[in-house]
Parts: C-alpha cells; sequence; structure tokens
C-alpha cells in the first residue's frame, strides 16, 4: 500500500505537468530554462553586465536589454554610443532563445551570432572585437574564468559570444499566472482575462502569435490588411533578400511579459498596449473591435508576465593599469 501511493505520488510530479496541458491549446506553457552549463552562464551573466565591451565604458547590454525592466529600455529606439539615436526598437531579451532568428529580420541565426553584432555595431557598443577581447585579456580574474570555463589561455570573442548565449539561455520566464492556468489552475487567471484569451483565439491572434513564446516562430507581414503607416525607414527582411514579397516582413514579437516591454512595435511608436491591440485587429486581421473587447484582450495579454530572472548582481573584476582606458566621448 505504501509503496502505491508513493509511486501515484510520483506520477504525479512528474507527469503532471504535461497530462494536464491542454493539448488542443495553441499556446503552451514555458518551461524552466535547462541549465547544463551553470559556470557559462554565470560567466556569461558577467559580460551581459559588463560596460567595458564597449568603446565608452559605459554601455552594457543590460543597457538596452534591462533585465530590471522586461529585457528592454523602454524607449522608442535605444540610445547607442555617444547619445545615437539608434534605429530599431530593443526587442526584449527574455525568452529569445526561443525564437526562430534573431532581430526584427532574423539576419542572426543563433544567440551566439547575434552577441557579435551590438559589440561592435558603431550605433550601439562602437567597438572591435579585437579591443572587446584585449580589454578582457588584460584582467587577470576573466583570463582564469575563460581558462576555467572554456578550456583557452587566450580567450577570443568565440567563448565571449558563446558564454553571453548561454546566459541568454537561462533568461527564460515561467510560470506566468496564463501558464499557471494552462497547467490546470482554474483560478489563475479572471473571467474578463479568459473571455479576453477566447477572442484572442477567436479572431485569429493566434495564426501569428501562438507556441511557448505567443510569437517568435515565424516572419510575417505587419500590415496584412491595412498598411501600417510609419516614418521608420526599416524594411523588414526585405532589407536582407531585396525582394519586394518581404517588404514590411518582421519577426512576429514574443508577446510573453508584453505588459513590461512598451513602447510597441518595431518603430516603438506606441505605448499604450491598448493601441498596440488595436492596430493588430484592424491591420493584420481588418477587425474593428470594440473598447471593451480591446479592454479583455489586453487584460488577457498580462496574464503572460512571467517570473522575471532573478540573481544576484554580478560583481565584475576590476581593471588595471593593462587596461585599455575607455572613451566615452567621441
Ligand atoms: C545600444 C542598445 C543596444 C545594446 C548595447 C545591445 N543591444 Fe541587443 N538589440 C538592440 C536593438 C535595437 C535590437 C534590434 C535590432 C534589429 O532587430 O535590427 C537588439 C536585438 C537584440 C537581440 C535579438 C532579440 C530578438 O527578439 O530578435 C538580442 C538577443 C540582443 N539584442 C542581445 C544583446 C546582447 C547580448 C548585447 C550585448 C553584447 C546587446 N544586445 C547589446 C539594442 C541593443
Ligand atoms: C498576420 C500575423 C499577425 C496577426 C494575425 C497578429 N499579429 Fe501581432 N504582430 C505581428 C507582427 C509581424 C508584429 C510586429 C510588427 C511590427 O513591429 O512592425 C506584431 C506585433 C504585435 C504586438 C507588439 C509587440 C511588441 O513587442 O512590439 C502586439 C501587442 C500584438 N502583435 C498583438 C496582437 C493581437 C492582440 C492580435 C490579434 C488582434 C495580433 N497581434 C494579431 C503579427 C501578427
Amino acid at each position: 500500500m505504501k509503496k502505491l501511493l508513493i509511486l501515484t505520488a510520483s506520477l504525479l510530479c512528474t507527469g503532471n505537468a504535461w497530462a494536464m496541458t491542454p493539448s488542443n491549446e495553441p499556446i503552451q506553457p514555458i518551461l524552466p530554462a535547462k541549465i547544463t552549463a551553470p559556470e557559462k552562464v554565470e560567466l556569461g551573466k558577467k559580460l551581459f553586465f559588463d560596460p567595458r565591451l564597449s568603446r565608452s565604458g559605459f554601455i552594457s547590454c543590460n543597457s538596452c536589454h534591462n533585465l530590471s525592466m522586461g529585457g528592454s529600455d523602454n524607449l522608442q529606439t535605444s540610445i547607442g554610443h555617444n547619445w545615437q539615436q539608434g534605429p530599431i526598437n530593443s526587442p526584449t531579451v527574455l525568452n529569445s532563445s526561443m525564437n526562430l532568428a534573431q532581430f526584427w529580420d532574423g539576419r542572426a541565426a543563433t544567440l551566439k551570432e547575434q552577441a557579435a553584432g551590438p559589440i561592435s555595431n558603431p550605433g550601439e557598443m562602437a567597438f572591435t572585437h579585437n579591443l572587446a577581447v584585449d580589454t578582457l585579456r588584460s584582467i587577470p580574474q576573466y583570463r582564469e574564468a575563460f581558462k576555467q570555463v572554456y578550456k583557452v589561455d587566450k580567450i577570443t570573442i568565440d567563448e565571449v559570444t558563446d558564454a553571453i548565449a548561454e546566459f541568454e539561455n537561462s533568461l527564460v520566464t515561467p510560470n506566468s499566472r496564463f501558464d499557471r492556468w494552462l497547467l490546470g489552475d482554474q483560478d489563475a487567471i479572471t473571467q474578463t482575462e479568459l473571455q479576453g484569451y477566447k477572442l484572442f483565439k477567436d479572431i485569429g491572434c493566434t495564426a501569428c502569435h501562438n507556441g511557448p513564446a505567443v510569437g517568435g516562430n515565424s516572419f510575417q507581414k505587419m500590415g496584412l490588411v491595412e498598411a501600417y503607416k510609419t516614418d521608420n525607414p526599416a524594411e523588414g527582411v526585405a532589407g536582407l533578400t531585396g525582394k519586394d514579397a518581404d517588404r514590411f516582413k518582421f519577426k512576429v514579437p514574443t508577446l510573453r511579459n508584453v505588459e513590461l516591454t512598451y513602447p510597441y512595435f518595431h518603430d516603438g511608436a506606441y505605448w499604450k498596449l491598448e493601441e498596440s491591440v488595436d492596430v493588430m485587429a484592424r491591420l493584420q486581421l481588418g477587425r474593428q473591435l470594440s473598447g471593451e473587447d480591446i479592454d479583455k484582450i489586453t487584460a488577457f495579454l498580462k496574464t503572460l508576465t512571467g517570473e522575471q530572472p532573478s540573481f544576484t548582481l554580478p560583481i565584475l573584476p576590476p581593471s588595471n593599469n593593462d587596461t585599455p582606458r575607455p572613451k566615452p566621448f567621441g
């Protein structure tokens, strides 16, 4: 009898989450990150927060993907080196490991490939990979850490981007109220939020926003039914392929934590979630929603805010006499 009880209990503990997930829902719960190399995650965390990967010594990945603010900067477009105006809205790094590719136009296939971009982008961190690596090489604690984790005597950009990507893989946000509802907790969301979810499905938002990240898994035209008006010159995927058919195709953003990642769309033109729901319904689906329905969908979207990554702020090893000096101006 005792054995049987233990058996049932263990079945409940291991099998329950998936057994109870309604398999016909277009959205699946986010699972906690599977960390296989915690030492890489720790090193990558330091690098993510280290402003010395930028020319100014002032801008880190966290400047534009602030983990205290949903992994974004909450600006219309980002501020880069020397206060340069960025060209496009900064997407969240939260759950970015679930994206089919990185950037609005998908021009980086992986997080590792992506991480090499901003360091040397003159409008972002404005450094060179060589100088970034020289900076790290000058600091004994970093040399030691890379040696331990990657078994290398000389740090290269390859290990730097690998560690950052491993850290980003850990930035998932499970256990949102909506996920708890998906896993069978009827009381995790309110009736209004549930009505919002039903509308979200019924009117067809889930055609593009689906899967565990509620997006991130396809490129779609912005302004399918009605054109999107913007001053932002971004062309989307067409900027890469030159094909007319790809004009204004962007990666469908994740709607996880969308309550935190304002302003919205690639040009950051909309600050109110209600307004972006209205824009989507009209432009993508040809639907004019009532204010009440917009509010319901917005209420549902706010149930997608998950547990934010939480950790001790990394303390970075100090620079020394050999470390290249930052150049914050010019
Ligand atoms: C100056 C601001 C800025 C800095 C610094 C910056 N980023 Fe970004 N990041 C952006 C912007 C803007 C985009 C979108 C660019 C695009 O799609 O063309 C972006 C895109 C991304 C994406 C893709 C997300 C997605 O959904 O497509 C990831 C991942 C990312 N950055 C990680 C990093 C990492 C890692 C660093 C540090 C090495 C970094 N960023 C530094 C502004 C910044
Ligand atoms: C045909 C595909 C498609 C459909 C249908 C669709 N979306 Fe989107 N959604 C997108 C794309 C593409 C973007 C990014 C557009 C851009 O930034 O220019 C987006 C962006 C968004 C954003 C802004 C997210 C951010 O971080 O900037 C929200 C919110 C959103 N959609 C909600 C909805 C809702 C609610 C519905 C249903 C009323 C819906 N979407 C229907 C493709 C779609």
